[in-house]
Formats: structure tokens, C-alpha cells, sequence
């Protein structure tokens, strides 16, 4: 009953949003180094919501596992153009960007299974950590010569590991969202990914900020759920977003139709909840 009164809410609230573009493309970096907390699904989501607010929106997909890809329903067999190219071999970004389909202004650029032995093959390349944020610049520059829209939003997608491909999105983002799974471990492993996060701004990318934390598959019946909830929030209350994410089959079921579940299921609690989500990533501050 609880649920139904706040997806009634938030469809009312949502029906009056409307999604204001950013001065300037926002590059946010979707990270926890802790498997399965919901880094894919927020990335791919939070996506296809800020898209259909009308915002251009790409998405990298920095994990080998390619998740991120096969929910957009993009081509990533080895022998796709990925970011593994770009990152490894010097291909412009631009070049292996593709359309999603059925959401006109979200394009994805993706990562097939030869990503696995980047980690070991970047290290011995130079600007090892700076080739994602490089790419990132000339491909915002290429768009601009071609005439095509400016982009609104870069997200990217990490793997479940602190190694030089979570540090290449963390390099190229001015920002950082961590899902957090609401469950007891959730805070655990959190201080090893914010101390990574401080050596990066105070080495790499001065400018990097935990803009927003987002709690995940929130089952709003235990107590637990409750719990870590709040916990999150006394100790970041300026990032953790209003908005968390319901435990919701239709967000699990989505990617194996190789939908999001806004185009999937868009009156679920769980689309709900991830338009509102962006939507109120659009109305903070940008830092
Ligand atoms: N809100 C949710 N409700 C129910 N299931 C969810 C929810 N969010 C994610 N899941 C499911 O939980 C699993 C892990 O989610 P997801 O793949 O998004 O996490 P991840 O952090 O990207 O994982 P990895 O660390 O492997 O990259 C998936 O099977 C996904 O479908
Ligand atoms: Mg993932």
C-alpha cells in the first residue's frame, strides 16, 4: 500500500518535470568496486530516463563483462569497434559509438570481452590513466565539428574492481556516483573506494567529486533495509539522493529482453523510480 501511494506520487510529480540541460556536458562516473550492488542497472536506467527527458545522453561501458551493452541491445561481439580499441589502441571514441536502439537521443559505446586484457595491456602504454578522459575531450570536440548536438550527460559504467579501468573512468569524470546495495555489508569496502577516489583527485583529476550516492534495491518491508538506509545518510548527507531504488523483478527481467526497464516496463516501480532519480540528478547542483 506504501508503494502504490508513492509511485501514485511520484507519476503525478514526474507528469510536471521537466529535464533543463546542463551548462556543460556533466561526465559522471558510475562506481563500486563491490560486485552487484547495481552499478549496470543505474548506469543503463538512469540513461534511457535523462534520454527521454530530452537530454543526449552516452553511455560507456567500461566493464568487460559488457552488461551495460547487452542491456542497450548493442552489438559487442569480439570483433565490435569497443572501448577496448579505444582505450588500448588509440581509436577515436566516435568510431565505435552506436545508436541505441529505440532511444533516439542514447548511444552507447561498448565493451566486448577483448576489454579483460586491458588492465594489463594499459599498463605498459603511456598516459596509461589519462586515455579514457583523452578520448572523452576529442570526442565532445569531434560532435561539435560534425554539427551533431552537444551532449548533456556521459555516464560510465565500471567493473567491480579498483583496477586502471575504474581509474580511467574515474580520470575522466568530474563526478562520481556510488550505488550502494541496502544490505549489511553495504558500508563495507565503502572507506577502501573513497580513499581511492581522494588519491585520484589529489594525483589525477583535482577536480573529481562524489556528487551523489544512490541506495539500490531498497525492500522498504525489512527493517535492515531501513537501517543501512539511514546510516547512509547521516554519514553523506549532501550526496545520498531522496530517491532510492526498489528491490523490482521488472528492473532484473528488463535486460534480458535487451530493454531498459523504462522502455520494458515504463509504469513499474522501479521506471518510476529511476525517472525520478534523474530527475532530481538534474535539479542538484551540478558541482
Ligand atoms: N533494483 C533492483 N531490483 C531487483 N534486482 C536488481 C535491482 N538492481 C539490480 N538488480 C539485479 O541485481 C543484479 C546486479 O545488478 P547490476 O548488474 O546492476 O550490478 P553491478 O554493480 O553492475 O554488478 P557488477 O559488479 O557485476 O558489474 C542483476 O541481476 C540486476 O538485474
Ligand atoms: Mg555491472
Amino acid at each position: 500500500m506504501r508503494e502504490l501511494t508513492r509511485d501514485h506520487a511520484r507519476r503525478k510529480q514526474l507528469e510536471k518535470a521537466d529535464f533543463r540541460p546542463p551548462e556543460t556536458t556533466r561526465v559522471i562516473t558510475v562506481a563500486n568496486q563491490k560486485g552487484g550492488v547495481g552499478k549496470t542497472s543505474t548506469a543503463v536506467n538512469l540513461a534511457a530516463a535523462l534520454s527521454m527527458g530530452g537530454m543526449n545522453v552516452l553511455v560507456i561501458d567500461a566493464d568487460p563483462q559488457g552488461n551495460t551493452s547487452t542491456a542497450l541491445n548493442i552489438e559487442h561481439h569480439a570483433e565490435v569497434p569497443s572501448i577496448y580499441e579505444v582505450l588500448v589502441e588509440s581509436a577515436p571514441l566516435i568510431d565505435v559509438v552506436q545508436d541505441v536502439p529505440d532511444l533516439e537521443r542514447l548511444s552507447c559505446a561498448p565493451a566486448t570481452i577483448n576489454l579483460s586484457g586491458a588492465e594489463i595491456e594499459l599498463v605498459s602504454l603511456v598516459a596509461r590513466e589519462n586515455r579514457l578522459r583523452n578520448a572523452i575531450r576529442d570526442y565532445l570536440e569531434a560532435r561539435d565539428e560534425q554539427g551533431l548536438p552537444r551532449l548533456d550527460y556521459v555516464l560510465i559504467d565500471c567493473p567491480p574492481s579498483l583496477g586502471l579501468l575504474t581509474v580511467n573512468a574515474l580520470v575522466a569524470a568530474r563526478e562520481v556516483l556510488i550505488p550502494i546495495q541496502a544490505e549489511y555489508y553495504a558500508l563495507e569496502g565503502l572507506s577502501l573506494l573513497l580513499n581511492n577516489i581522494d588519491l585520484i583527485r589529489q594525483h589525477l583529476n583535482p577536480e573529481l567529486v562524489v556528487s551523489s550516492i544512490m541506495l539500490t534495491m531498497y525492500d522498504a518491508r525489512t527493517r535492515l533495509a531501513a537501517q543501512v538506509a539511514q546510516d547512509v545518510r547521516d554519514h553523506f548527507p549532501d550526496q545520498t539522493l531522496e530517491t532510492s531504488i526498489p528491490r523490482s523483478v521488472r528492473i532484473s527481467e528488463a535486460p534480458s529482453y535487451g530493454q531498459t526497464v523504462l522502455t520494458y516496463d515504463p509504469g513499474s516501480s522501479g521506471a518510476l523510480a529511476y525517472r525520478a532519480a534523474a530527475h532530481e540528478l538534474t535539479i542538484r547542483p551540478a558541482p
